[in-house]
């Protein structure tokens, strides 16, 4: 496993990696890193002939003011031994000052408009003009071919496939399924903040979203009515505060008046203290059945 913290040092490696008719794939992370991670790894796997690479690197700009930066979890031997464990070629942890640097006029932002307005967008104030910077400058640093997302945060694979079609990035997009606790619970770095009584409650997010592919697949196409029986089930839970539940289009997050096409049903809630989010995304086709698929 070669590590490297020099952006130099990376891109030689790189140009290398290139030379040698590999197919770069990168899997950029904020550490702290666990099974949903290695299924971003695994499909990042499924390109043959790749050199793989995973940053590590917890982004300053996308936590807005008075969230977890500071206790934001962070475990980098063990995430150097799971790397290892999970056959990645190299690791990058980039330097603060390299990614924004001081002594610069101003900083550069990438913002992406409309798409980042609902959802967390809307309760993470800059959250997503951070998600989108970062990724940029990690594209540009490592040049990969292809760099895999996970599904669970849907909203941010949108804004960045919009970043990516409209830079002109020249890198193709894979996305991971979300990956499970036994009991259904996405997983999450934040996971690991809940005790044993808000974990057994935090299941309620996945399980709210079954039961509401359940009502759609029982015939139910008003999407108020769905998002409303998941967020009533949500708030029975002890200690659950909703932030939202909606139900979009897939494509472009646009407001849906019936569910029809490809849909989104997302959530965010806070259990004790900890912001968890989920999502299922489907397709209700013509002959009116409900598929379960992935974002794109
Ligand atoms: O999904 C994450 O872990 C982060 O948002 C990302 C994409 C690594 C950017 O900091």
């Amino acid at each position: 496993l070669e590590q490297f913290e020099d952006i130099g040092d990376l891109r030689n490696w790189v140009s290398g990696s290139k030379r040698s008719g590999k197919t770069v794939v990168f899997v950029p992370t904020m550490g702290a890193l666990h099974e949903g991670h290695s299924a971003c790894v695994r499909t990042g796997r499924a390109v043959m002939d790749s050199a793989l690479v995973v940053s590590i690197y917890v982004n300053p700009t996308q936590f807005a003011p008075g969230e977890d930066l500071d206790r934001y979890p962070r475990s980098p031997d063990r995430d150097l031994a799971l790397c290892r464990q999970w056959g990645v070629d190299a690791v990058f942890t980039p330097r603060q000052r390299d990614i924004y640097p001081e002594n610069r006029p101003g900083p550069v932002w990438v913002a992406v408009e409309n798409l980042t307005d609902p959802m967390c967008g809307a309760g993470r104030p800059g959250h997503f003009r951070g998600v989108a910077t970062v990724v940029t400058k990690l594209f540009n640093i490592v040049s990969p071919d292809v760099a895999v997302f996970g599904q669970k945060d849907a909203q941010q694979a949108l804004v960045i496939r919009e970043v990516v079609k409209q830079l002109f990035l020249p890198v193709e997009l894979r996305l991971a399924p979300i990956n499970r606790e036994p009991d259904g619970l996405a997983r999450s770095s934040r996971n690991r903040y809940l005790n044993e009584e808000q974990r057994r409650v935090a299941v309620s997010l996945y399980s709210s979203l079954r039961h509401a592919l359940d009502f759609v697949r029982s015939g139910e196409r008003d999407p108020e009515k769905v998002t409303a029986a998941v967020a009533a089930e949500l708030a029975a839970g002890d200690g659950v505060a909703v932030e939202y539940v909606e139900l979009r289009n897939a494509g472009d997050l646009s407001a849906l008046e019936t569910v029809e096409g490809k849909a989104i049903l997302a959530v965010a809630a806070t259990v004790g203290t900890t912001r968890l989010i989920d999502n299922v995304v489907f397709r209700v086709d013509k002959n009116e059945s409900v598929e379960e698929t992935l974002l794109f």
